[in-house]
């Protein structure tokens, strides 16, 4: 069952399911709030879905916070964009009677979905960071201790250099996340291996 609630401060879509153990999906730039629906329902069948639309527009896409160049963050509009969607977070879990989400990112959703880790790390029960970059290097590093966070990035990602993932993964680990970071052989785009992977960290969580 899908259902709207336009009163909230995103645009979202709400999938019903296990709501103690929801996913909250953010898309990449020029997607929307119906774009991961599918990948959440495949790779986490029967949970429910919080899906918000990014608020910043680049031309005709959606993106969650504004960028100056590829990979060159306005760091002031990612502070006040990130602290809007921990409190839509909060929001979504009021209205729906929702427990604390795993992000479920991929591209400008994963590095808002880091970005959250570091500056709201109690919007989220844990992260799947599919092809992310550091969002921003943290002054100070929040207590993130086993939280559980997957980072799959790809081999020939033409957008994200392999040492800037694997900073990502230093810096989540440092404070203290249980961070996978697995390296497929993929570019920017997702591929069936994300799907697979993806699938059965979600599983060992569940387990
Ligand atoms: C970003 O802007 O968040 C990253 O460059 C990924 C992208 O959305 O292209």
């Amino acid at each position: 069952m899908t259902r709207q609630t336009p009163s909230l401060s995103h645009i979202h879509r709400f999938v019903d399911g296990d709501r103690a153990h929801p996913l909250l999906l953010l898309h990449g730039t020029g997607g929307d709030e119906d774009d991961l629906v599918p990948l959440g329902e495949a790779v986490a069948p029967g949970t429910a879905l919080l899906s918000p639309r990014g608020q910043v527009r680049e031309g005709s896409a959606n993106r969650f916070f504004r960028r100056l160049a590829e990979g060159v963050f306005d760091l002031a509009d990612l502070e006040a964009r990130t602290q809007a969607l921990a409190d839509f977070v909060a929001e979504g879990r009021r209205a729906y009677g929702l427990g604390a989400p795993v992000a479920l990112g991929f591209s400008n959703g994963a590095n808002i979905a880091a970005a959250l880790l570091l500056r709201r790390p109690e919007a989220l029960a844990g992260a799947v960071l599919l092809r992310a970059m550091v969002p921003f290097e943290p002054q100070n590093a929040p207590d993130l201790s086993g939280k559980p966070v997957l980072i799959l990035s790809g081999a020939a990602d033409p957008i994200i250099p392999a040492e800037n993932a694997r900073r990502l993964a230093e810096i989540l680990t440092g404070a203290g996340a249980a961070v996978t970071h697995q390296v497929l052989p993929a570019g920017h785009g997702l591929t069936r291996e994300d799907l697979t992977r993806t699938t059965a960290w979600l599983r060992g969580l569940a387990g």
